[in-house]
């Protein structure tokens, strides 16, 4: 992801960025053609996973988990996170440069257009929210971009599983069976995901929202899983009932972008109440 406040963008990035609206102005665009990862993708989109393949190894997981999960770096409200993500545009994803926010509010509008329960609305706008590490330094590889199990074999579904040989973990025998350091149908609250936004605000928010909600948000990148249905030998019952809202989730996180981008003023006397009604002002990150 780019800051836009850091200067002009690469010249790379910004042809990319002329191919992404050229796209999105197609008015022929399919549902199936959002999220298309093949020799079209940009440049910028494939070195991006390249870096995030190579890099998500089961030892970095776990000490970012050790780094981050404590949540004691700030307190922040909503809107002070929400504030922070206006300047950030996500690289990985090939289907928009719109802000984080106005994403954000398009997810949770498209959720409120569809009559969905206030906690469903509430997980479209907070969905992203964790994408702050970014501001932190993180490199983008370790923010965005599709999660998968780590510690165990990876799925041929995940996108370009041929960047995983750069992995040390290929390496690693304990690592490569099909259920590597786990045990079958241990759950996935047992299982670390590579490391990104998705884990890092389920942290965050999971001592306030329902359980259905922690799944949209904790899991919403998982394509291997809730797209790809892989790695159902490491899922419970649970994770198998919850999933549904995963799923349910994934198609307002896809569909709803568009260009035009979302009245913040005037939508957030509706967020406001909402966020106040499961939040707390101030939540620890
Ligand atoms: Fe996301
Ligand atoms: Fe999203």
């Amino acid at each position: 992801m780019s800051t836009t406040s850091a200067g002009p963008r690469q010249p790379d990035v910004m042809e990319q960025w002329e191919d992404f609206v050229r796209s999105r102005y197609d008015p022929d665009k399919k549902k199936e053609d959002f999220r298309v990862y093949s020799d079209a993708t940009p440049p910028g989109v494939r070195e991006f996973y390249r870096l995030n393949h190579a890099q998500q190894t089961r030892d970095f997981v776990l000490s970012k988990k050790r780094e981050y999960t404590p949540l004691n770096r700030k307190k922040m409200s909503v809107w002070e996170a929400m504030d922070q993500l206006e300047v950030i545009v996500d690289d990985s994803d090939p289907d928009t440069d719109l802000s984080q926010i106005a994403h954000n509010l398009q997810t949770a509008e498209a959720c409120r257009r569809d009559g969905r329960e206030r906690w469903f609305i509430l997980s479209g706008l907070l969905h992203d929210l964790g994408k702050v590490l970014c501001l932190y330094g993180e490199p983008q590889w370790a923010v965005v971009g599709d999660t998968f199990p780590v510690g165990c074999a990876w799925s041929d579904r995940i996108v370009y599983p041929e960047f995983f040989a750069a992995n040390p973990d290929s390496k690693v025998p304990e690592y490569q069976t099909e259920l590597g350091v786990y045990s079958k149908y241990c759950g996935l609250d047992n299982v670390d995901l590579s490391w990104g936004h998705d884990e890092y605000l389920y942290h965050v928010t999971k001592a306030y929202l329902p359980e259905e909600a922690l799944y949209m948000i904790r899991y919403h990148s998982c394509y291997p899983i809730h797209r790809e249905n892989q790695y159902q030998y490491l899922m419970n019952e649970k994770d198998r009932k919850l999933f549904h809202w995963v799923r349910e989730f994934n198609q307002y996180d896809l569909y709803s972008k568009s260009d035009k981008a979302p009245d913040v003023k005037a939508l957030r006397p509706f967020y406001e109440d909402l966020v106040a009604e499961f939040l707390p002002d101030q939540l620890s990150w």
